[in-house]
Order: structure tokens, then C-alpha cells, then sequence
């Protein structure tokens, strides 16, 4: 029997091996999961052995992800925003880059757009990662969670029980902003916009993912452009739209916006690495569009 170092050691090495990319820190997790330890214990324990059947639920987690089967699908969740939100591989993965619409949702949501209860449409929900968190952090807030995916629509419900919010959370399946009962004040949405010649180029951890969560057609604003002409008669005035798109995008993506919303401003958020990741689009009050 090894130790945790040990094991550490050679699961990093296994990995690192075969191309997984941050091997060190996966091989961490990894033995986490199965010591059932904390990030701390596993370091302040580290020569405490493993014992057998530890061990055998460790190879069987490496051999998947040999296999390039995404971490967060073999342990069925992914840290988002402070809370784990439950994943299969009918839904995309959340990524930090996300938790950007999540952030800047609640800064304007708390800064008073209005002192009434807000309402907010997370469209293409998927794990319901953004309306979860949402819900959380605006208890005044009802939240639509829409999704063309009905084995994603399972996920995200599950989700919403877990963190108890559902009395606050209704999903909606279908197209867009069609399953809407009403005009809401904000729309959100991380919608697929990968262009679909990008797709096989993608690393196979990412090709496992649903392609309906991945593919935004030819130049990969196939559904944003949809949302937006969607959206004069689903959003209220004041109201909001955050939409998260590749940097490139955003010429493409604006010109439509003001298409549709032609006296709205629209600004740009940037990720962490300070591109823009975040098309805002500032539909005034009573604007006449
Ligand atoms: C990029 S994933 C985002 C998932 C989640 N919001 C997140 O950020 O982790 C896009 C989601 O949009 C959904 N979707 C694709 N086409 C759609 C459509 N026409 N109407 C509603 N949802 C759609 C997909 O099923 C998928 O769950």
C-alpha cells in the first residue's frame, strides 16, 4: 500500500503522461475524492496510506479520464460561483468565465435597477448553474430557467432542489424566449457560440460535451442573433440583456443588438484576462424602439 504522496505522486505522473492537461492539480482531486479528505488533510496526512479499495476506485477514476472523459463528468460536479453544482454529460460544464454573467447580473441587479421583485430569464440554462446562483444571492428575484434540452431541464431541476430554490426557480422548455409567460427585466444567457467548423478542433475533454450546448452554427451567432430579435417584445423597459460570446464577436453581435434595441446602450464586460466577454445591452425606460 503507498501513501497519499505517494499516490499523488504517481497519479500526477500517469496523467502528466498522457497529456491531461493540469495533471498536478487533477491528480489532487482525484485522491481527495476517493480519501473522502479535504484539500488541507490530504496535505497534513500526506503519509497515511491508501488503502486497497481506495486504490481500486482511483485507477477506475484515472482509466476514465485516459479515456479524456472531463473530471467534472466522473465526479459528477463542478465547483461554480461557491456552490457545486451537479453535472452529467447532458449538460456543458460551467466555466469560470461564466461566473462573470452571474457577477455582473447581481452588481446591476444591486445596485437598484428597481426596488421590486426583479424578474429574470436564464436562457439555455443547462446545469442551471446561473439561475442556482442567481436565486441565491436575489431571494426577492423569480427566475425562468429555459432550455431546449429536456435531460437538461432534469439536470438543472435537480440543481435547483439541491440549493432550494425551486420556489423561486421555474423551468421552461423550448426555443429561446418562447417558453416565457412574460416580459421579463433581465435576460442572461451563455448560449452555444462556437462556430461549427471550430467544433472538431476542440479538445476531446470539450467534444464530449452536447453539442447543442457547443454549436452556434457558421460564424457561431446563429442563436444570439435569434435571441435579440426575440427579445424587444420578452424584455421590459427598463430592462437588460447579458449575453457572454466569444471577444471576436462582439462587432457582429452589437450591430444586431442595435438592430433591435436601436436608443439601448451597449457596453462590453471583460473576462479575467481582460477581454471582452460580456455583450450589455441597456434598454432604457419607455424607450420607443
Ligand atoms: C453553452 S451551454 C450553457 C449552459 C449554462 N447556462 C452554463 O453557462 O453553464 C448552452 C445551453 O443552451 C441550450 N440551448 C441550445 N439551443 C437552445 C435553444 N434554441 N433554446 C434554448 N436553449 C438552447 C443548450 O441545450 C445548452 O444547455
Amino acid at each position: 500500500m503507498a501513501s497519499i504522496r505517494e499516490t499523488i505522486r504517481q497519479t500526477h505522473q500517469t496523467l502528466d503522461q498522457s497529456g491531461i492537461p493540469d495533471a498536478r492539480l487533477e491528480a489532487e482531486v482525484m485522491v481527495m475524492t476517493v480519501m473522502r479528505m479535504t484539500r488541507q488533510n490530504i496535505f497534513s496526512e500526506q503519509e497515511s496510506e491508501v488503502a486497497a479499495h481506495q486504490a481500486q476506485e482511483l485507477a477506475g477514476v484515472v482509466a476514465q479520464r485516459l479515456e479524456r472523459v472531463p473530471l467534472a463528468y466522473i465526479l459528477g460536479y463542478r465547483e461554480f460561483y461557491g456552490i457545486n453544482v451537479a453535472v452529467t454529460p447532458d449538460v456543458l460544464i460551467p466555466r469560470p468565465e461564466t461566473e462573470g454573467i452571474v457577477e455582473h447580473t447581481l452588481f446591476m441587479a444591486l445596485m437598484g435597477m428597481e426596488t421590486r421583485e426583479l424578474t429574470i430569464a436564464d436562457v439555455g440554462t443547462g446545469s442551471g448553474a446561473i439561475a442556482v446562483n442567481l436565486a441565491i444571492h436575489l431571494p426577492a428575484a423569480r427566475i425562468y430557467a429555459v432550455d431546449i434540452s429536456e435531460p437538461a431541464l432534469d439536470v438543472a431541476a435537480y440543481n435547483i432542489r439541491a440549493h432550494a430554490v425551486a420556489d423561486r426557480v421555474r423551468l421552461g422548455h423550448g426555443d429561446l424566449l418562447e417558453p416565457l409567460p412574460e416580459p421579463v427585466d433581465v435576460i442572461v444567457a451563455n448560449l452555444p457560440y462556437i462556430p461549427t467548423a471550430r467544433i472538431p478542433t476542440l479538445q476531446p475533454e470539450v467534444r464530449q460535451e452536447p453539442p447543442t450546448a457547443l454549436d452556434g452554427g457558421p460564424d457561431g451567432l446563429d442563436l444570439v442573433r435569434r435571441l435579440l430579435a426575440q427579445a424587444p417584445a420578452k424584455l421590459n423597459a427598463p430592462g437588460i440583456i447579458l449575453l457572454e460570446l466569444d471577444p471576436e464577436q462582439f462587432p457582429a453581435a452589437e450591430a444586431t443588438a442595435r438592430q433591435h434595441f436601436p436608443n439601448a446602450e451597449i457596453t462590453a464586460e471583460q473576462d479575467l484576462t481582460r477581454r471582452d466577454r460580456i455583450m450589455v445591452v441597456n434598454r432604457g425606460p419607455g424607450f420607443d424602439e
